[in-house]
């Protein structure tokens, strides 16, 4: 498969590396990206990342290729995919697709006049084997009816102050903490749950990454550990004093139009990080933890434990075995029409879940997004001109 980028940072370098590994045709022909801070992790594995182009349109011009492969910070994304679209080229973004309602209101009227097949998504833990073992026992009905779910995605200390370093601080730029980080796993539980969120609430803030919690004021000056993470594009020293504008904990409930209810609790400074989730259905309740990779099925009439599966790291992936998995997915998708596990409407959904958190949680309200939905699907209906 050959691919053009955009935005080629450390994720669309270090997936170049994947992609290289998995597909023996794999050739990134050009880039556009004024300071690619993904080309040393490229070079490394001794993948060429073509000809650099000034940008989007003279790529387009320069380059045949079969995928044009989005990488750059959120807020940039749709004006690209909507360039890639109106090229007719097959596009792939790494998720968040968009960072605002707006714009997922925008990206839904391109879909449907351009068709959602065109567009690709990097939601990376669709091709996860404990989502897909997750996905198999609630398609066979193994915990009935889903009735309520419990979830979390904590990170480690050093992860959460690159958040505070990166572009990612800025909401202008990431949308939110909540999109940019946990859209991943809100996608997850929305696909489980099979309904779109209709109330939700929230509460957070930042009470971490504060000056009066630097630990320079305990006298411990080594702060090594919160700068382990580079940083690229608009990136910055500050950690305790930092100008980010996102959350460092965050706690949510959401109620499904089918009834499920759910709550999500987020913080960015565990040091026993853990990304797990509690299903609980009607004949069942699933347990798992991407992070600690065990995943357990318990079953209601039996009193007992009918599953058990515990899941290694890869030397390949970033993502509990997820990126490879993905790779291979979207090569045979791009070259020879497979299946995909998740679609672009699926983004646009997690990524308006996300979202409504944020604006619950700054307006202190119960936020209702059937009007936000009504929207959406008109969008989603309008015709080519
Ligand atoms: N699926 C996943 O698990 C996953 C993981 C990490 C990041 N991501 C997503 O990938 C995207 C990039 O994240 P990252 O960590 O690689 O960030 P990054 O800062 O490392 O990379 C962004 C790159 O975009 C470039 N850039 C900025 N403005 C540009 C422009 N106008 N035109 C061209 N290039 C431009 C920067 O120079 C930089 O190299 C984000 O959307 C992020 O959410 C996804």
């Amino acid at each position: 498969m050959k691919v053009g980028i955009i935005g080629l940072g450390f994720r669309l370098g270090y997936l170049g590396y994947v992609f290289d590994a998995v597909d023996p045709e794999f050739e990134i022909v050009g880039y556009v990206d004024p300071d690619p801070a993904g080309l040393p992790t490229l070079k490394k594995a001794g993948v060429s990342a073509g000809r650099q182009y000034g940008s989007l349109e003279e790529l387009i011009a320069g380059e045949t290729f079969d995928l044009l492969m989005i990488g750059t910070p959120n807020h940039l994304h749709l004006d690209q995919i909507r360039i890639g679209l109106e090229a007719g080229l097959k596009v792939f973004s790494e998720k968040p697709i968009v960072s605002t309602i707006e714009q997922s209101h925008e990206l839904a009227r391109l879909l449907a006049v351009h068709g959602a097949d065109r567009l690709l998504v990097g939601l990376v833990l669709r091709y996860a084997p404990m989502y897909r073992d997750l996905r198999a026992v609630t398609d066979e009905g193994r915990l009935g009816e889903i009735v309520s779910i419990e979830a979390a995605e904590h990170i480690f200390p050093y992860h959460g102050a690159f958040f505070m370093r990166d572009w990612r601080r800025y909401e202008k730029f990431s949308g939110s903490f909540m999109l940019e980080k946990c859209c991943h796993d809100l996608d997850l539980y929305n696909s489980i749950v099979g309904a779109r969120p209709v109330r939700v609430a929230s509460f957070g803030g930042r009470k971490t990454f504060v000056p009066g919690n630097d630990p320079r004021r305990e006298g411990v000056n080594d702060l090594g550990l919160f700068h382990r993470k580079p940083s690229g594009w608009k990136g910055a020293e500050e950690v305790f004093d930092t100008d980010a504008d996102i959350i460092d904990y965050q706690v949510a409930i959401i109620e499904y139009a089918n009834g499920v209810g759910m709550n999500f609790h987020t913080n960015l400074n565990a040091p026993d990080q853990f990304r797990r989730f509690a299903i609980f259905g009607t004949r069942g309740q699933a347990e798992g933890d991407f992070i600690r990779g065990q995943f357990a099925v318990h079953d209601v009439l039996s009193e007992s434990r009918v599953m058990h599966r515990e899941y290694a790291a890869t030397a390949l992936s970033q993502h509990y075995g997820a990126d490879e998995k993905m790779a291979e997915e979207v090569v045979a998708h791009v070259m020879k029409g497979g299946p995909l596990p998740v679609s672009p409407l699926d983004a646009l959904e997690a990524g308006i879940l996300a979202l409504a958190l944020d604006e619950a949680r700054k307006s202190g309200t119960v936020v209702d997004l059937r009007p936000i939905w009504d929207r959406f699907d008109g969008a989603l209906s309008t015709r080519a001109a």
